[in-house]
């Protein structure tokens, strides 16, 4: 029987699980796949601490390069994360002539163009199923089972501390710094959650989402960012009442000839199923041409979860190597309908607006007059009672609007003696 040879790099929480489920499930893949995949080196700076699964101590090596030069191995498999050194471990990797498997979309996001292209240069393949959504196979999906497919758009719940954040505000009517403690205490969010609230994850992960389904590798200063810490509880609750739940999605759309790459706090109808995915689930919803509407929801991270994805693409490039082939391992192909990117300030949509304002006679003709002035009309509004202050606030959603004309009314509005502090906008988006 044919055996692949695998090097992993990081021997860390997923790099224990691939090596647990390699073990686990040998005679199964050998079965399904008429190969061995044999571990030959796993690699980490500190090769002493236990681990939760048994391993052979003579495959431990603190050296890179006796994974990266090995000559007997076939598959690299990197886990560090991050940018460097990670980087150079796969070039290195790659110049040798294996191909990689890696998790990191951090790197894949900031750095792919090169990287992919380096792979290219030297028939190898970089795989990264596990980068997005954990253990949901929505790569894969991408670029074989929906292979026929061309894409409208891919909506993405793809940060799991995030959602946990608003579905905890949601549902328990908490603050969001008492969801993001909880979230801390149950091992959710990291002890810098700055990129996953930031919205940065979710913009990575939304870059390979592209990248696979439209065929455009799109830099990072490409995507507009917003994350969820200014999302207040107050918030949450008025677009409750309005019948929207807040999420933050990664939205790719295709509007004629122009793709909008945004993440964002977006209110989603209640009954949509995206506004139902709570926790720290994840879920990714793409509109395509025949196969139609499809949900892809699962567990969005985790040990396990995470290495259940890296094998699956071992067994891909195992199979490429047994067959002696290089495929175009991606399918990447690029939509050429799509001729730019959509620049934030032109986008078009309904937003949900909140006002803290005095409660004085002609506030609320002040507003719409200024809101009319720029060519937005009102679906809706909804004033509260006010507290001792006599300050309310005014609730509203936009009929469809132009994001520049949006900020440049609120930035108006704003300067409103009678407005006490700054507007709160939030796209509503029609998933
Ligand atoms: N930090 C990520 C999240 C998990 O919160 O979803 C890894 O992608």
């Amino acid at each position: 029987m044919r055996k692949i040879n695998i090097g992993i790099i990081g021997f860390g929480n997923v790099g224990s699980g691939v090596i647990k489920i390699l073990q686990e499930k040998k005679s199964i893949l050998r079965e399904k796949t008429g190969l061995e995949i044999n571990i030959k080196k796993v690699c980490d700076k500190d090769i002493l601490s236990k681990r939760n699964v048994n391993i052979d101590r003579k495959l431990l090596t603190k050296e890179v390069r006796a994974v990266t030069c090995d000559p007997q191995i076939d598959v690299v498999v990197e886990l560090v994360g991050g940018i460097s050194p990670a980087k150079e471990f796969i070039m290195e990797a790659l110049a040798n002539g294996k191909s990689v498997v890696t998790a990191n979309k951090l790197l894949l996001a900031r750095q792919g163009r090169e990287l992919f292209s380096y792979a290219r240069d030297r028939a190898k393949s970089i795989y990264f199923e596990a980068s997005v959504g954990g253990g949901i196979p929505i790569i894969k999906s991408l670029r074989e089972g929906l292979v026929a497919n061309s894409f409208a758009s891919i909506f993405g719940i793809v940060n799991g501390t995030s959602n946990f954040i608003l579905s905890r505000m949601s549902l328990h009517n908490c603050s969001f710094n008492e969801a993001l403690k909880e979230a801390k205490q149950k091992g959710f969010a990291e002890k810098d959650p700055t990129l996953d609230l930031e919205g940065l994850d979710s913009a990575h992960k939304l870059i390979l989402l592209v990248y696979l389904g439209f065929g455009k590798l799109v830099a990072l200063n490409d995507v507009f960012v917003e994350g969820i810490s200014k999302i207040s509880l107050a918030d949450v609750n008025y677009a409750k009442e309005m019948g929207f739940e807040i999420k933050l999605l990664a939205i790719a759309k295709k509007e004629s000839d122009q793709l909008e790459v945004r993440v964002h706090p977006t209110l989603i109808t209640k009954g949509h199923l995206l506004a139902s995915v709570g926790g720290v689930f994840n879920a990714i919803y793409v509109s395509s041409d025949f196969a139609g509407n499809l949900l892809f929801y699962g567990p969005g991270a985790g040990q396990l979860s995470a290495a259940s994805a890296v094998v699956s693409d071992l067994v891909d490039l195992a199979q490429d190597i047994k067959a002696g082939l290089f495929r175009s391992a991606l399918n990447i192909c690029e939509d050429r309908e799509i001729r730019r990117l959509r620049k934030i300030d032109d986008i078009e949509g309904r937003y949900y607006i909140r006002f803290m304002a005095y409660d004085q006679p002609g506030v609320l003709a002040k507003i719409s007059g200024i809101l009319a002035k720029f060519n937005i009309s009102i679906a809706s509004v909804t004033q509260k009672e006010h507290g001792k202050e006599k300050i309310v606030p005014i609730v509203m959603i936009t009929h469809g609007a132009k994001e520049k004309q949006l900020r440049s009314a609120l930035a108006m509005i704003d300067r409103l003696g009678v407005i006490k502090q700054d507007a709160v906008a939030i796209r509503i988006e029609e998933v």
